[in-house]
């Protein structure tokens, strides 16, 4: 199979009598892998502002899908801390676990609730936050800071092959997958499943920064082994598949 083949392959639909023939390690019995990479004990963790006291009113969804565009020029002001909260619960917020823990709603779909994305933010301009790299945690609602580091503007333009404005985003999204989340579920079946998911979350990144004046890119084109080594990621059990830099927008003239 050639691998153009290969790939619509890739995007047609699950062949059903297999799939549901198919010993996954749910039907195994296998224990389900945590919801969220877990935090070693005494990590301390940073704060967001709850979804219950965010303080945006507008605009409307039916304005927020009329205007979403992909942004490629950012202000120099910084986001502050209320709109990265939102952001990340908009993308990522848990809304319930379900299951006996097995699985947990948020505010996107995902095939059979497996929700396979770990959320890294490349820090540059947010209020309260100093620079750096962060994991999101979203069962807690709550920040890791993961580390400093010299240069992140353009170490983080450089995993997205020189595009320049993403190094000059307030705040770098980037969704690493953590592949067998889905697997246990769906086994050989889940990568179609998991790039549809990712597809979601960052539509409701565009949404939401229509919220709060600022506006978002997705990226596709990145260097995978920068982009894994920036994040501290191994590249097999959790490798980048997306970002977008976010950051408020320059006033129009
Ligand atoms: C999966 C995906 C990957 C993308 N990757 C890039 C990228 O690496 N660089 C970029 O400048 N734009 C990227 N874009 C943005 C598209 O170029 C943009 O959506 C398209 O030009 C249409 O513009 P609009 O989003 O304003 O409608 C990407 C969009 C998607 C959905």
């Amino acid at each position: 199979m050639d691998e153009i083949e290969q790939g619509r392959r890739f995007l047609k639909a699950w062949r059903w009598r297999e799939a549901r023939a198919l010993e996954t390690d749910q039907k195994r019995g296998i224990p389900h892998p945590p919801l969220q990479k877990p935090v070693p004990e005494g990590t301390q963790l940073v704060e967001l502002v709850d979804p219950e006291r965010f303080s945006f009113s507008g605009p409307s969804v039916v304005e927020a899908i009329a205007r979403r565009r992909s942004h490629r020029s950012f202000s120099q002001e910084p986001l502050t801390l209320e709109e990265v909260s939102f952001l990340l619960w908009a993308t990522q917020g848990v809304q319930r676990i379900v299951r006996e823990g097995i699985a947990s709603l948020r505010t996107v779909p995902s095939a059979g609730a497996r929700h396979p994305f770990e959320t890294y933010l490349a820090v540059l301009r947010v209020q309260g936050l100093k620079p750096g790299l962060y994991r999101y945690l979203p069962l807690d609602h709550k920040l890791v800071f993961l580390r400093a580091e010299e240069g992140l503007d353009d170490k983080i333009s450089e995993a997205c092959l020189g595009q320049r404005f993403v190094g000059e985003a307030a705040v770098v999204w980037a969704w690493a997958a953590v592949p067998y989340r889905t697997e246990w579920r769906y086994s050989v079946f889940s990568h179609k499943v998991i790039a549809i998911d990712a597809g979601h979350v960052c539509q409701n990144l565009y949404l939401a920064c229509e919220v709060v004046g600022a506006g978002t890119c997705g990226v596709g084109a990145y260097d995978q082994a920068k982009a894994d080594a920036l994040f501290g990621l191994d590249g097999n059990e959790e490798f980048v598949v997306y970002l977008a830099p976010v950051g408020k927008l320059p006033q129009s003239p």
